[in-house]
């Protein structure tokens, strides 16, 4: 009986979205809103454009999706933590939208120093997101308005 019990339990556990969302520990760092890299923009239109941060949550998670996936830029994630990406970077681009949310991630030189990116495989990234917000619906006005604010962290994710 006490095995059939923990079999159910181990077996719930594992279908449990809170056990698939189990991130590894990182080295320690200072946590703060200006880690994310942008100042906000301010008001709620921008981020109703986005559909809330539902909205953001689906683009954020098409985006990497796809980057996982593109020849371009697989290899680049084969390592990375993809539990602990999706959650920072929703927190980020939810942050920059001007939700009430705290970015929680590294910056975004320290985050990118190891990765090796080129123009191209940012390109592809930023390609994969316009994708996603066009799938989401967002107005290309309001699409424009947050890669102008990614655009500028090219300087510290791009490295050769
Ligand atoms: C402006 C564009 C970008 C933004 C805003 C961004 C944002 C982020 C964020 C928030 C993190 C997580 C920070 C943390 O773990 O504390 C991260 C990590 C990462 N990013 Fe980006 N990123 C950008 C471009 C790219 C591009 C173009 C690639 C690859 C093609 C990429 C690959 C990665 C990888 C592999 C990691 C995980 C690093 C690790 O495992 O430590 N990023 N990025």
């Amino acid at each position: 009986m006490f095995i059939r019990r923990l079999i159910f339990v181990s077996a719930l556990a594992a279908a449990s979205p809170v056990a698939a969302q189990v991130e590894k520990p990182v080295d320690p760092y200072v946590q703060s809103n200006a880690n994310a890299g942008a100042t906000p923009f301010t008001g709620e239109q921008l981020l109703a454009a986005f559909h809330g941060q539902d909205g953001v949550g689906r683009i954020v998670d098409a985006t990497i999706d796809q980057g996982i996936v593109d020849p371009r830029t697989a290899e680049i994630f084969k390592a990375t933590d993809l539990v602990r990406l999706r959650r920072t970077l929703k927190e980020q681009i939810a942050y920059l939208l001007g939700a009430p949310v705290t970015y929680t991630g590294r910056d975004m030189k320290s985050s990118h120093k190891d990765q090796g990116i080129n123009t191209a495989e940012f390109n592809a990234l930023v390609e994969h997101m316009q994708h996603a917000m066009d799938k989401e619906g967002v107005p290309y006005r309001a699409q424009n308005q947050l890669l102008s604010k990614l655009a500028p962290m090219k300087r510290d994710v791009v490295t050769r």
